[in-house]
C-alpha cells in the first residue's frame, strides 16, 4: 500500500479552513467539495491512456484518451456523499457505487445495511470517498465488500486520517493506495480524530 499525504498548498490551506470551530455548514460543504476535486486529481494520475484517432480543426490527430472504463466512485454513507459532487465534477462519466455501513451493537463490527455496487466492478477501478479515516473499521469493511464483488483495483480518498486507521488498512490491504488531505495525530477515546474536524457528517448535513 502507498499512502499519499497531499503536499499541495491548496489542500493544506483548505484543510486548515475546515478545522475552524466556527465554520458554517455552507463553507464546510464548499471546502469539502473543493478538496474532493483536488484529491481526486491526485488519485487519478495513474489512469491509463491510449492514443485514439480524432478529427480536430487541423485534421486527424492521435489524441490521448482514457483507455479503460472510468472508475466507480464509492461514497460511504453518509459523510462520503459530501465528496461526491466534487469527485464527479472531474470524473463526470464515473459510475457510483454506494455503501452504507453501521456498527453492530453486539459485536461493535461494521455491518452493511445498504449496498448498490455497479455490476461491472471487476472491470473498473473503485475510488472510495469518505471524509474521515478514523479507526479504519468502516473503510476496511468497504474494501472487503468491494473485493468480495470482484473488484481488484481500489483506491481511497480521505480529507483527514488518523495513523491508527492507516495502520489498520496497511495491515489488511497492502494493495490499496490511500490519498489523504492531512494525516493527524491520534484518535481520542470516542474514536474522533485529533485535532480533526469533529463529526464531518454532521457538519456536511447540518445536523449538529
Ligand atoms: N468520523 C468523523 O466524522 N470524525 C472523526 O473524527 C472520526 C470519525
Amino acid at each position: 500500500m502507498s499512502v499519499y499525504a497531499s503536499s499541495h498548498p491548496l489542500v493544506k490551506h483548505k484543510v486548515s479552513l475546515l478545522r475552524d470551530a466556527q465554520i458554517s455548514v455552507k463553507s464546510f460543504r464548499e471546502l469539502t467539495k473543493e478538496l474532493s476535486v483536488l484529491l481526486t486529481m491526485e488519485a487519478t494520475t495513474q489512469l491509463a491512456l491510449e492514443n485514439k484517432p480524432l478529427t480536430c480543426w487541423s485534421g486527424v490527430i492521435s489524441a490521448p484518451m482514457l483507455s479503460e472504463k472510468q472508475p466507480t466512485l464509492v461514497p460511504i454513507l453518509r459523510a462520503g456523499l459530501g465528496m461526491l459532487d466534487g469527485a464527479l465534477s472531474i470524473l463526470p462519466c464515473a459510475k457510483v457505487s454506494i455503501v452504507g455501513l453501521k456498527r453492530d451493537e453486539q459485536t461493535l463490527q461494521p455491518i452493511s445495511y445498504y449496498q448498490n455496487i455497479v455490476n461491472d466492478i471487476s472491470e473498473r477501478q473503485a475510488i472510495i470517498i469518505d471524509p474521515m479515516l478514523a479507526t479504519g473499521g468502516t473503510a476496511l469493511a468497504t474494501i472487503n465488500l468491494l473485493k468480495s464483488t470482484g473488484c481488484t483495483n481500489i483506491k481511497a480518498i480521505f480529507l483527514v486520517a488518523a495513523p491508527e486507521g492507516i495502520e489498520v488498512l496497511q495491515q489488511a490491504h497492502s494493495d490499496v493506495d490511500l490519498f489523504i488531505g492531512a494525516i493527524d495525530n491520534e484518535l481520542n477515546e470516542q474514536g474522533y480524530i485529533l485535532p480533526g474536524l469533529g463529526d464531518a457528517g454532521d457538519k456536511i448535513f447540518g445536523t449538529l
